[in-house]
């Protein structure tokens, strides 16, 4: 159960917490005395929640004045933000996919969590909350390898680790040493999202069989509570890429 606010020495953000990593996350906060706030479209049924859409620009107008409030009152020794909410997209070839799904896609998974990141790093300037502060993107095996079918997915993915690159850089600059920025990919995890996009059909995501093939098998695949234990563990991080293993490889000599 969360403390009080004004008693609260940690103060946890998770995109996402009422399903999958984020649920596991927010299961398995290291820290006594904790605060956590969920962000998605559904209330968590015991912790806080504050609304936030992807899709809905609104809503993310709405999450940067929160953090802004929040921080600014908060006196505990960290404040953290996991972004790991994500839109199930539509999984498809370019050109064949509905051009209003691609431009939804694109604002939910690629602008949203980049519009997010820089919320919580503007609150946290802005508050001069002088406290540890920890922003983590929840990154994928899918910023560095090419499936078709997921393109939005890869190039949302490998955005935001180029983000995060990029802001350690200036943070160093400004002498921000109270915030630290990290990307995470999460490995193979047994989610809601992975058995959707295993779902698929293979000549629109021509690896959902062999996903399908290793859920099925099993072993392969993480459950949620023992990935996020293992982020938490990794974490504050001081390298800009967290890596907890791959999912399948596509990549083909020559292939790009
Ligand atoms: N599972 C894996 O193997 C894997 C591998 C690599 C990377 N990842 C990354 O890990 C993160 C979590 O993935 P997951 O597998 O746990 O996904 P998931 O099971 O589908 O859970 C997604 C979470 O995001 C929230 N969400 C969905 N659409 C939203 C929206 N429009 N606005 C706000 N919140 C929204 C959902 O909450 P509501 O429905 O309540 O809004 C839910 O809590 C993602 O960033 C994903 O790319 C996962």
């Amino acid at each position: 159960m969360s403390p009080q606010p004004q008693a609260a020495d940690s103060l946890i953000w998770i995109s996402g917490a009422t399903e999958g990593i984020g649920l596991g996350l927010s299961r398995t906060v290291p820290y006594d005395r904790a605060r956590i706030v969920n962000l998605s479209r559904r209330r968590h049924p015991e912790l806080e929640s504050h609304y936030l859409d992807l899709a809905d620009h609104r809503s993310l107008t709405a999450v940067a004045e929160h953090f802004l409030r929040e921080l600014a009152a908060f006196r505990g020794q960290r404040a953290i933000f996991i972004q790991n909410a994500h839109l199930r997209g539509m999984t498809g070839f370019a050109a064949e996919t509905g051009a209003e799904d691609v431009a939804r896609d694109i604002a939910a998974n690629v602008a949203a969590p980049l519009l997010l990141g820089d919320a919580f790093l503007r609150a946290v300037v802005e508050s001069g909350y002088r406290g540890e502060a920890g922003l983590v993107m929840m990154s994928s095996a899918a910023a560095r390898s090419p499936y078709e079918g997921q393109s939005i997915y890869c190039a949302g993915k490998a955005a935001l680790e180029m983000w995060v690159r990029v802001v350690r850089r200036e943070n160093e600059r400004r002498g921000r040493s109270h915030i630290w920025v990290t990307a995470v990919r999460p490995g193979f995890v047994d989610t809601g999202l992975t058995r959707h996009v295993a779902a698929m059909a293979d000549r629109d995501y021509p690896v959902a069989s062999t996903l399908r093939a290793q859920l099925v098998a099993g072993g392969q695949a993480m459950d949620a509570d023992s990935a996020a234990r293992q982020i938490w563990a990794a974490l504050p991080a001081r390298q800009s890429l967290l890596l907890f293993g791959e999912q399948v490889q596509v990549e083909q000599p020559g292939g790009g």
